[in-house]
């Protein structure tokens, strides 16, 4: 079924949110928005856009499933092979001498991304001076990242992506199987990290931050909304500390972006440069 969303019409309910639960999704793409939007109707039968205003009215606690609905989630451990081989050979190693070594990411989803992270450091040596947080307003994600449990069906290809990034054992002796579908990292890795909300656009960053992992998630948002966002990720960023964009981002048309310099040749990872 199809049901028509006019460009216009968005823009009353994303007021409506914004009034009712102080989340601000004006500045969304709205491409996105209109392909979730259209998700959400199907998913809890709504006919029209007025139903969907009316359901929040009516039953406010419902947002946050809703909220869960609107973002996207996609993501993997070790997505982007050349960006971890970076971070394992060249980042990991110029954190070694920092204590502690304070590590952000932003928009972390399920926590996969926060994991490929906690691994290669641990390989390193570095887990015990590492301060490791995951954030993200998605809640379901937040408690996947949590408990650590993973499909079996993707960790074969995970484990793979984790060796050509550079990993020295197997993915699997960090963790065990749940019956045949699930893979659950061990409580001493699970431990390591801590997942909480933060919404970048409402609440103050994580402060004082060696390295920050902020991968396709300012790519959903429109261009003064993603400059916004980078000046307080920026502010984050410690002398000479590290940020980690998306592969398909580029923020180098920012203010702030003009005070990073590029490392490693490989486009996703910057300095913030010492001046
Ligand atoms: C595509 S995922 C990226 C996951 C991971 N960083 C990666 O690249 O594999 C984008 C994440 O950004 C999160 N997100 C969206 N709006 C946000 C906001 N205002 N504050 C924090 N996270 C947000 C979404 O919930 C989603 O989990």
């Amino acid at each position: 079924m199809f049901i028509e969303i006019a460009l216009n019409d968005i823009h009353p309910l994303l007021n409506q949110i914004e009034e009712q639960f102080q989340f601000d999704l004006r500045e969304y793409s709205t491409a996105t928005l209109r392909r979730r939007i259209h998700r959400i109707l199907l998913l809890f039968h709504l006919r029209n856009l007025e139903e969907f205003s009316d359901l929040l009215k009516n039953d406010p606690s419902i947002f946050p499933m809703l909220l869960n609905e609107l973002t996207v989630n996609t993501t993997e451990m070790f997505r982007d092979v050349d960006c971890w081989k970076s971070i394992s050979q060249e980042v990991i190693p110029k954190l070694q001498s920092n204590q502690p070594i304070k590590v952000w990411h932003n928009g972390c989803s399920s926590g996969e991304e926060v994991y490929s992270f906690l691994i290669l450091a641990m390989e390193a040596g570095l887990d015990s001076q590492l301060e490791l947080i995951g954030t993200d307003v998605n809640t379901s994600c937040l408690e996947v990242a949590r408990s650590g449990i993973y499909e079996m069906k993707f960790m074969n290809k995970y484990n793979q992506q984790y060796i050509a990034s550079g990993g020295k054992k197997s993915l699997f002796d960090y963790g065990e199987s749940l019956g045949d579908h699930y893979f659950q990292f061990h409580q001493n890795v699970r431990d390591k990290v801590t997942f909480s909300y933060l919404d970048i656009i409402q609440d103050v960053g994580v402060q004082n931050c060696d390295l920050i992992f902020s991968r396709n998630v300012l790519i959903y948002f429109m261009m003064p909304l993603q400059e916004r966002i980078f000046s307080k990720i920026y502010s984050c960023l410690k002398k000479d500390a590290y940020f980690c964009l998306g592969k398909n981002e580029n923020l180098a048309w920012t203010i702030d972006f003009k005070n990073m310099k590029e490392s490693f040749e490989n486009k996703y990872i910057f300095q913030k440069s010492s001046l």
